[in-house]
């Protein structure tokens, strides 16, 4: 819900136009421009989107400048503490934390629907076992709408959400079991959403495997943490996809390839393979400090920066105490946790990041804990997926019942050649 509060006036070749200023729930304000072209023949540019709204939301609500993060009015560090990933599953896309009897009956649909088509193992078969599991996720999640057709009813919209929260995890786990030449192990309904996947994950047929309660626990952490985050660009992804009428496979897995990339979900995986080459190269972390700072070495320190944070992201402050409990409950020691923490603090104390108000983001700690967990470095962005799924799920949703909404189209200037005639092949 916005209000008008204001009147924007913008003076153009001696003409005076007025744009209405609307303010949010929380305060933000911004200029409508919806009628900029049809006023004023001209456009705005803004490259990356850092200064345009792309639409309303009710779901997330971030202040970078103060380091809040809430889902509908909930903070994150509560949520964090107080509630499992399931219930936060129900309050994105449904609207509200589910009481008892809607918790029971949503956790029976999910673990109801955690199959895939039996046909559907045969799409694993034809990848290399180097195949980054990210390709099969994607490629697996489209493909879902081969063997559930959408009819475009709210009934069918609901199963089709229910399928893909339910049966993501299993597509992830055996993502895995075929990378290592393992047999799939199947969900199973006595387990807890992250039991189960860890069950999936690491049994195996030879002896009976038992869910650590300290690996279920961080993993709700960690997929919470995760679970929404406004208009990032794997969500944006997802709503623009979804714009142009697309059905909910295509358009989460577009949202998937989107995260693949390093500088968004991709940066898990690249920070502790940055941790790792710190770690090799005698944990000289200043070193990679120094690189980072200079452009020309192509080198970024991943796992911070953030587009929206320009204080601390809430999640890293959590997950970076989560990261010292995990290890201390599983009894390991981990070098690159304190080379994180030693990169942390040179940098937090360098004028290079203070001036960029260049902060450790999610990804900073996030791979240590997954190392810990006995998570493969390549499945890091596969479970930043999982985590983030509610959120495209509710935001897909929302954009779907937007009155406002229509196919996402944005403009351009144009800077090629002017208007030429055809050369011949003589002149050419
Ligand atoms: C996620 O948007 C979301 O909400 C994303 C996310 C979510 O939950 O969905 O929070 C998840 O994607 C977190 C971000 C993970 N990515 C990384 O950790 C990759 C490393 N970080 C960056 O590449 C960068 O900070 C971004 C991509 C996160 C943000 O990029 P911006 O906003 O486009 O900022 P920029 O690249 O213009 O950087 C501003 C300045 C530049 O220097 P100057 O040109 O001003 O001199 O800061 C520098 C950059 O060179 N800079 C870095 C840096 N990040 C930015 N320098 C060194 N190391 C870094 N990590």
């Amino acid at each position: 819900m916005t209000t008008q509060v204001a009147t924007a006036r913008l003076s153009l070749e001696g003409v005076e136009y007025e744009f209405p200023i609307v303010e949010g729930t929380e305060g933000e304000k911004a200029i409508d421009i919806s009628q900029l072209r049809a006023k004023t023949g001209h456009i705005t540019i803004d490259p990356g989107y850092g200064n345009t709204g792309a639409c309303k939301s009710s779901i997330t609500f971030i202040d970078g400048e103060k380091g809040i993060l809430s889902y509908r009015g909930y903070p994150i560090d509560e949520l964090a503490a107080r509630v499992d990933f399931i219930e936060v599953c129900h309050l994105l896309i449904f609207g509200h934390l589910p009481d008892r009897a809607e918790l029971d009956h949503f956790k029976h649909d999910l673990m109801h629907h955690s199959l895939i088509h039996e046909e559907m193992k045969k799409f694993f078969e034809g990848y290399p076992p180097s195949a980054h599991p990210m390709a099969i996720l994607s490629a697996m999640v489209a493909s879902l709408s081969a063997y559930y057709p959408e009819r475009n009813d709210d009934r069918d919209e609901k199963l089709n959400i229910i399928r893909l929260l339910a049966k993501l995890k299993t597509i992830a786990a055996f993502s895995y079991k075929k990378s290592i030449g393992q047999p799939y192990v199947y969900p199973r309904n006595d387990l807890s959403y992250c039991g189960d996947f860890l069950h999936m994950m690491f049994a195996v047929p030879a002896e009976p495997y038992k869910v650590s309660p300290v690996l279920e626990h961080a993993l709700n952490l960690l997929l919470v943490l995760h679970a929404d985050h406004e208009q990032n660009c794997s969500t944006s992804t997802v709503r623009m996809v979804g714009s142009s009428g697309a059905n909910l496979f295509a358009s989460i897995a577009a949202g998937l390839c989107a995260l693949w990339g390093p500088l968004h979900g991709g940066a898990n995986q690249e920070v502790l393979e940055m941790l790792e080459a710190i770690h090799r190269d005698g944990s000289d972390y200043q070193k990679y400090v120094e690189m980072a700072k200079r452009k020309d070495s192509g080198f970024r320190l991943f796992g911070f920066g953030h587009r929206v944070y320009k204080s601390l992201d809430p999640r890293a402050n959590i997950l970076k105490h989560t990261a010292d409990r995990v290890l201390d409950e599983l009894g390991h020691k981990d070098p690159l946790l304190d080379i994180a923490r030693e990169l942390e603090a040179v940098a937090l104390n360098d004028s290079y990041f203070i001036e960029r108000k260049l902060y450790p983001n999610v990804d900073f700690y996030s791979g240590i804990i997954y190392r810990a967990m006995g998570i493969p470095t390549n499945m890091f962005t596969v479970m930043f997926a999982l985590g983030r799924l509610p959120g495209w799920l509710a935001q897909w949703k929302e954009m779907k019942r937007d009155p406002a909404n229509r196919i996402n189209r944005p403009r351009q200037i144009y800077t090629g050649e002017n208007r030429r005639a055809i050369p011949t092949f003589e002149q050419r």
